[in-house]
């Protein structure tokens, strides 16, 4: 296997600036000393990393550590890593157990990619417990990338997955409570908490995964930005990968993970892009003041560093790294209104 010095050389990536993270309290979490490797070089420890959405990155970090630390490659411990909270009746905004669509249907969207640019995606999925599973399938076993609704439903089935119910007792009775309450304004919607997971490995390579049940509530049939390569997730070995969380119509709206490494390829860092990529969204999307409006980016580069930003306050995303798995709040642009 290539050293990382030698890896690093290759890729022209020998002088790479520093990169400072901050939590909510505005605190340096993470300095990297970077500036010459003949002079001084990135720690070993600095890979692998593993980045993720939300509280439920935690359990999704771990599972990934698990197949990065035995030198895994960085697809499967993305792929690994999502089917912990897809898996979980509890996380209400992923897989099993996840807020149904208006009409009381749990429909799943996915999406995978690899560190060669494969990827695979599925859409409007039902009844199917781990979708990021079917969308590698889609990556690996068809000359396609996106399969949608029904279709994906029947590819999914004849390769060995099982049809099983998806909406628990305690996502059913949210959804009954909120026919009684609510009505279908946008604002309204809540629970969109997606997964978003990336991770590079030991030898250096990206992969990236985005699973989620969409925002509760959502019209029957609707799409997020979660299934989209380039809107929820997007990797790019040369430079980086990102993923996004919150209000996907929004994240669609500016390609969002896309346009966050396309910002790390013109050398912003990972906290620069995501920063901007927010700001892009504020500048375009006057309705980002709106009480319910969260969109949340992370990004990794591909020497390890990390960023996340959010339009508002609340946002949490899980870092693995130095064998230290930790929850931490992500800067963002406007408290929200109470
Ligand atoms: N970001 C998830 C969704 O909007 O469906």
């Amino acid at each position: 296997m290539i050293d990382r010095r030698e890896f690093l050389k290759k890729s022209g990536l020998a002088a790479i600036g520093t990169v400072a993270a901050f939590s909510k309290s505005g605190s340096a979490l993470l300095q990297e000393e970077t500036a010459d490797l003949g002079k001084s070089k990135l720690k070993e420890e600095s890979i692998p990393v593993v980045i993720s959405t939300w509280k439920h990155g935690i359990a999704a970090n771990e599972a990934s550590w698990k197949i990065l630390s035995n030198n895994g490659t960085a697809l499967d411990a993305v792929e690994q890593g999502v089917r912990v909270p897809e898996a979980d009746p509890d996380v209400q905004s992923v897989g099993y157990g996840g807020l149904p669509d208006r009409d009381g249907y749990v429909t799943l969207d996915a999406c995978i990619m690899d560190e060669k640019g494969n990827c695979g995606s599925v859409a409007y999925l039902q009844n199917i417990m781990h979708p990021i599973s079917v969308a590698r399938m889609v990556m690996e076993k068809t000359p396609h990338i996106m399969l949608v609704g029904d279709g994906a439903l029947q590819f999914a089935l004849a390769n060995g997955f099982k049809k099983e119910n998806l909406l628990t007792k305690k996502s059913k009775e949210a959804w009954l409570k909120w026919k009684k309450e609510s009505n279908y304004s946008s604002h309204k919607l809540k629970g969109h908490d997606t997964i978003g997971l990336l991770a590079i490995d030991k030898a250096g390579n990206l992969s990236g995964a985005c699973t989620t049940s969409g925002l509760a509530w959502k019209y029957h049939g609707r799409v997020g930005d979660s299934p989209l390569i380039g809107a929820g997730m997007y990797v790019d070995n040369e430079i980086g990968a990102a993923a996004a969380t919150g209000k996907g119509e929004a994240v669609i709206k500016i390609s969002g993970s896309f346009l966050v490494v396309e910002l790390m390829r013109n050398g912003k860092s990972p906290q620069e892009a995501c920063e901007i990529a927010v700001n892009r969204i504020v500048k375009k999307q006057p309705e980002y003041i709106d009480k319910y409006f969260q969109v949340g980016f992370i990004a990794l580069d591909k020497q390890g560093r990390y960023g996340a930003y959010s339009v508002k306050n609340g946002f949490q995303f899980a870092l693995y790294r130095n064998n230290m798995n930790q929850l931490l709040d992500s800067k963002f642009f406007i408290e929200n209104q109470k």
